[in-house]
């Protein structure tokens, strides 16, 4: 019995197992992981979000965020991210390339009316995202369901590295199936 890290299929269910982990529960890697785009200007940016949801048989990945953060600017002249974390237990680095759609208004409705109160307070802050305060609590967190937005991440490419006795790296692409090859680490 071979070990999950040890085949292609092995490596790419774990991949999606732990998407689908981080997705529902708090204490893994996959739940906080940073989402890289490019700025109107050509930078390269990252963020820590939260994985919402995972849904391998679509490739389908989706995070939240404020229509008014500075991310969006960046996704209108670029709409595709990369996804990274590293899970320390699993000795398993993920990296993923997605292209980038960004839903709003009625078509997420029910992920907002899912939303516990709390988490709601992280869509409507005045002053936005990223605009200068005079002190650093002079702002109000008021919920606006017109300031939520869901980036649906659509994967074409994961590359994972898993760093046990031996290393052992492989990309896995939509244009291949997801059969998945080896690459020297
Ligand atoms: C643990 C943690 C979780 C976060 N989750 C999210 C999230 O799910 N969505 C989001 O837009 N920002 C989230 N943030 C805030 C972002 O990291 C970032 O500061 C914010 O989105 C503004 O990014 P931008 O200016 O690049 O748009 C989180 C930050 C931390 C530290």
């Amino acid at each position: 019995m071979s070990e999950w890290f040890e085949t292609l299929p092995g490596l790419y269910d774990e991949v999606w197992n732990q998407l689908a982990q981080g997705a529902a529960r708090k204490d893994v890697a996959a739940q906080q992981p940073t989402l890289s785009t490019i700025s109107p200007d050509g930078w390269p940016e990252s963020r820590t979000v939260v994985l919402r949801s995972a849904d391998r048989s679509r490739s389908r990945l989706d995070a939240f965020t404020d229509v008014k953060s500075d991310k969006m600017a960046s996704l209108a002249s670029h709409p595709r991210a990369a996804l990274h974390f590293w899970d320390a237990e699993r000795a398993l680095q993920v990296r993923i390339q997605a292209t980038v759609a960004v839903c709003t208004g009625s078509s997420v409705a029910d992920d907002w009316h899912a939303l516990p109160d709390a988490a709601r307070l992280s869509y409507g802050i005045t002053p936005p995202p990223g605009q200068a305060l005079s002190d650093a609590l002079d702002y109000v967190k008021t919920p606006d369901q017109s300031r939520f937005c869901v980036l649906q991440l659509t994967v074409v490419h994961i590359d994972a590295v898993h760093l046990g006795k031996d290393h052992r790296r492989a990309i896995f692409t939509a244009a291949n199936g997801w059969t998945g090859m080896w690459v020297s680490p």
